[in-house]
């Protein structure tokens, strides 16, 4: 478990809420690892109907804790978690609903992306500056956002590493709505509530035929995967975190 995710309970919506506001919420591996319970326990329990991702005011996800990928890239040990969180997050059995405030960043833009809801409020960027990191797309998003964006747009994103404010990501369809900050708690519970009241074999059925095949998205995952691992390792990614690590120095 992690202190830094707070799992709680509203009935039929369990709220799995990221909670490390003094680094904008970067995910550690423990991070990871308590959300990945997190869905499973919500998956296999009857009366969780509808999981939610939530942040801290001003901050989603500041995306993977780049500390943890200087490890790697320094020769350490990485771990599954993350990707044991995405395969929880592609597998999962429930609707996801997402509040993005502020921050949103790499896996805190690509997370949405599995999201059936997202609402975001107007001070909200989305970015994935993977390729100015020496990395390459993760989470599937590189099929996804193609498939969501339109490849311009899902270059401009993945590629280029442009911001994507709420308006922006709306219009790109990589959204649901656009809410304002004090309203993004009650619209996203609203939104949850009316997922769970929907007779959940039929929801169930039909998410799973918009999905498609989950094993294209995961053998998608598992490509990203193993580029990302050697590019963590590479002399673009070393001076990139090299760069992000010494910024206040
Ligand atoms: N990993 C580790 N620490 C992070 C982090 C990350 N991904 N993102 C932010 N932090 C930390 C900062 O180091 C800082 O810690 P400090 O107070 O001990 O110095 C704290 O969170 C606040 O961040 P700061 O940069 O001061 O806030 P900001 O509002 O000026 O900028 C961001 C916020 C998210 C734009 C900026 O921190 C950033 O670009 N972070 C890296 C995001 C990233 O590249 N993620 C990986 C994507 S694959």
């Amino acid at each position: 478990m992690s202190e830094h995710i707070v799992i709680e309970r509203a009935g039929p919506v369990q709220l799995i809420r990221m909670n490390r506001p003094d680094k904008k919420n970067a995910l550690t591996r423990a991070m990871y690892g308590a959300m990945s319970q997190a869905l499973a326990e919500g998956d296999a329990d009857p009366s969780v109907r509808v999981h939610v991702f939530l942040g801290v005011p001003g901050a989603f996800c500041a995306g993977n804790d780049l500390n943890d990928f200087m490890t790697i890239a320094t020769g350490g040990e990485g771990g599954l978690e993350v990707w044991n969180f995405l395969a929880a997050l592609v597998g999962s059995q429930k609707p996801i609903v997402s509040g993005v405030d502020g921050v949103a960043v790499g896996i805190g833009t690509t997370l949405n992306l599995h999201c059936d809801l997202t609402f975001a409020t107007p001070r909200t960027v989305f970015r994935t500056p993977f390729v100015d990191l020496g990395l390459v797309p993760e989470a599937g998003s590189s099929l996804l956002a193609p498939a969501v964006l339109g490849r311009q747009q899902a270059f401009a994103l993945l590629c280029l590493g442009e911001g994507f404010s709420a308006e922006r990501a709306l219009a790109a369809g990589l959204i649901y709505a656009v809410v304002g900050e004090d309203e993004l708690e009650s619209a996203v519970m609203a939104a949850a509530n009316l997922i769970a009241a929907k007779p959940p074999e039929a929801l169930r059925i039909s998410r799973d035929l918009m999905l498609g095949s989950r094993e294209i998205l995961k053998a998608r995952i598992a490509e990203e995967a193993e580029h990302f691992r050697l590019r963590l390792k590479s002399d673009e990614a070393r001076a990139a975190l090299m760069a992000f690590m010494m910024r206040k120095k």
